[in-house]
């Protein structure tokens, strides 16, 4: 799910980083979400998530918290996921497992070195969780903060409200593997320049390129 004036992200994400309970064996966006290519299929049946909206449903998206708990659960059943993982060499890897009118769920691997750049996610809430290896995410904390720098190791995860944007890296030295959930799914991502006025909006893609 990873547009050129400056802007003022949120960069306060609704929970802050939040152990999961266990290790970090568990099983979290991109650009598709937080990937950059990929394959991408549906397969609904896959993670949890509330039954399909009738028509003139006009139910609010998912709260951050909500998505969280979705990734943090599906992480702890990788029996639902763990067989699609692959990794690329040349980009991100990422597979969309679930997706209705209200929410989406991705499954991405990094491979050292891999990163999103700084993105948004074009107005929707989002979490994810680190299932394998270990992550970084770049954020700004506003006017005052500069620049935040967070590890996010395996078993905990990530919430965010729609105006976030950050940039997630594997610094690490092994593979990483990831579960995300946006809501409502993912309908564009604008990626940012990070310079010394701040992030400057610099392209932006939609559904079709991932
Ligand atoms: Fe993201």
């Amino acid at each position: 799910m990873s547009l050129s004036p400056s802007i003022s992200p949120d960069a306060r994400p609704i929970t802050d980083t939040d152990t999961a309970p266990g290790t970090g064996t568990a099983p979290a966006l991109g650009t598709a979400p937080d990937a950059g290519t990929g394959t991408v299929t549906a397969s609904p049946a896959t993670a949890p998530g509330p039954p399909p909206p009738s028509a003139g449903d006009t139910r609010a998206p998912l709260t951050p918290g909500t998505l969280r708990t979705l990734v943090r659960d599906l992480a702890e059943r990788p029996e639902e996921w763990i067989h699609h993982v692959r990794l690329s060499t040349e980009e991100r890897w990422y597979r969309r497992l679930a997706a209705d009118e209200d929410h989406e769920v991705w499954l991405i691997s990094w491979l050292p070195g891999q990163s999103t750049g700084f993105h948004d996610h074009g107005g929707s809430r989002g979490a994810f969780t680190v299932a394998l290896g270990e992550l970084e995410e770049l954020s700004l904390g506003g006017p005052d903060q500069g620049l935040l720098i967070r590890r996010v190791p395996a078993g905990t995860a990530r919430a965010f409200g729609p105006e976030y944007v950050h940039d997630v890296r594997n610094t690490a030295v092994g593979p990483a593997v990831t579960l995300h959930a946006y809501s409502p799914p993912l309908s564009s991502m604008a990626h940012y320049d990070l310079r010394a006025g701040g992030l400057v909006r610099t392209s932006e893609e939609g559904p079709e390129q991932w």
